[in-house]
């Protein structure tokens, strides 16, 4: 299905995110016949250009970003309907000028009066350019019989008091069914196949519970430093910048009850379940550990300390890495230890769920044939590599009986050859669609701040512990796990 005919208003459309995920998002969207012919984007910034200057920026940033081969002709099709309002957050005028840009496209474009906003702003212009949408008349058209939407990106605030400051601001200015809070993690293939594998099949979900499951591991580490970023980032670091949200919406997909049919309102309900459950140690010393990456090497290159990344204060305490344990407090997973990390700097960029089930609880072999037998495990891979993999032990081949992991894997590049559309363009198409899904719902981004904030009023003070770039972080996020007798994942 096609959305209708509207508008398209990127807020900060020279801004990073933009160039890289927005306008190629359009982009494949429009290649994959998937948008209306009354389609407009409008760009609003703070730069004196005129429409054709804008053109031309989107026009090299979709092409080079683009995930569907390259099509002038479509891209033509849609410049055709792009448009720029220039203008800074304060500057009324500018507002106006967008509004009435709207208006005449109703009838000159048939947008019909359907409009979505997209805040691709800093966080500290959120509420300067809510109260101008809002000043406008823009944000509400139902009268008219148009839709309008606003898409929020993370992050939502730096802790508990400021996000609910802030998603009053936005379901004051619009009405609550029509914020889109954008998870780019929700986007991504593997993460929505996790509703599949776990909810399609008849094999999985029986063990999915602590009658079964050990433990669980998710990882979303990366090899790249935080680039031109650092004044956003140390005034952020991992917990709130990939913890909050990522790593939770990902614990979120892993842990909750099957939704009873598949409508956002269903599955937002029993992610939030999970959220509000999450318990941490009641003794966070040895179980929320924080990381910072000092100089160290990564595939054969010098990478620098944090510290020396360019805008970095030298006395900087913000965390790139961050480990926690926790727990669900649910019949299904009591006593079921999840274990959670994100890094920069780490190995090689991988995301993962890890579950690892108990022991056989009893095993007929001489000892000495067992000695490699594991755990079975299963592993989600959210990304790169795209799969999943089954660890069974294995009789090996020979004339005794020695058992060994063995793995069993699917690839989604070899069972799906189509390629998979990149997570910005499968949300801002739902946006389009007015589906919310796969959009989290401001408790369940106030329950995320609630767990987070604990971790952050511990940390306080503190220093965070050393790790060698190129290393899968400080040891001390090793002895957390080794003092459970567990260890983590080198993926
Ligand atoms: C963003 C974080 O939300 O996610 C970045 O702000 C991080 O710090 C990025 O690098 C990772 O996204 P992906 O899709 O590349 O895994």
């Amino acid at each position: 299905h096609m959305p209708e005919p509207c508008a398209l208003v990127v807020f900060g459309i020279t801004g990073d995110l933009a160039r890289k995920k927005l306008l190629p998002a359009v982009y494949d969207i429009a290649n994959r016949g998937l948008l209306p012919a009354n389609f407009v984007l409008i760009g609003f910034a703070r730069r004196d250009w005129e429409d054709g200057d804008f053109a031309s920026l989107a026009h090299d940033a979709a092409k080079e970003h683009a995930r569907t081969p390259w099509d002038e002709g479509v891209w033509q099709r849609l410049a055709n309907n792009i448009k720029f309002v220039s203008g800074s957050f304060d500057d009324d005028k500018a507002f106006d000028r967008l509004a009435r840009t709207l208006t005449d496209l109703s009838d000159s474009h048939g947008i019909v009066g359907n409009a979505a906003f997209y805040l691709s702003i800093p966080p500290a212009f959120f509420q300067t350019v809510l109260r101008q949408i809002e000043r406008t008349g823009m944000a509400n058209n139902h009268a008219a019989g148009g839709w309008r939407r606003v898409v929020v990106e993370k992050p939502f605030g730096h802790d508990l008091p400021s996000s609910k400051e802030l998603n009053d601001l936005v379901d004051d200015v619009f009405t609550w069914r029509d914020v889109y809070r954008i998870d780019h993690y929700l986007g991504k293939e593997t993460v929505q196949n996790l509703f599949a594998f776990r909810f399609a099949n008849t094999l999985f979900e029986p063990v999915w519970n602590s009658h079964y499951v050990d433990s669980v591991q998710i990882t979303m580490a990366e090899d790249v430093g935080i680039g031109g970023r650092a004044a956003f980032y140390d005034q952020t670091g991992a917990a709130r910048d990939v913890l909050q949200n990522h790593l939770l919406q990902l614990l979120a997909l892993t842990a909750m009850e099957e939704p009873v049919r598949f409508i956002p309102s269903a599955i937002r309900t029993e992610k939030l379940k999970v959220l509000r459950a999450v318990s941490l140690p009641a003794d966070l010393r040895g179980n929320a550990i924080r990381g910072q990456y000092r100089q160290g090497w990564l595939a054969g290159e010098r990478a620098v300390g944090y510290l020396q990344e360019d805008d970095v204060p030298d006395d900087s305490t913000t965390e790139t890495f961050a480990a926690i344990k926790l727990h669900i407090e649910t019949r299904r997973w009591a006593g079921v230890p999840f274990y959670l990390r994100t890094g920069k700097r780490l190995p090689r960029r991988v995301t993962e769920i890890a579950l690892t089930f108990r022991q056989a609880p009893h095993l007929p072999f001489a000892p000495t044939d067992t000695d490699e037998l594991g755990h079975n495990q299963l592993v989600i891979r959210v990304q790169p590599d795209e799969g999943v993999t089954l660890r069974f032990g294995s009789k090996v081949p020979g004339t005794v009986m020695e058992v060994r992991d063995v793995a069993m894997d699917f690839l989604y590049g070899e069972t799906f050859t189509e390629g998979s559309p990149e997570a910005y363009e499968r949300l801002l198409l739902d946006v389009l669609l007015g589906d919310a899904t796969l959009f989290p719902l401001n408790e369940e981004v106030e329950a995320s701040w609630a767990v987070v904030d604990q971790l952050e009023d511990f940390w306080e003070g503190q220093k965070p512990f050393d790790y060698r770039a190129g290393e899968w972080g400080p040891p001390e996020a090793d002895r957390m796990l080794a003092r459970d007798g567990r260890a983590w994942r080198r993926p």
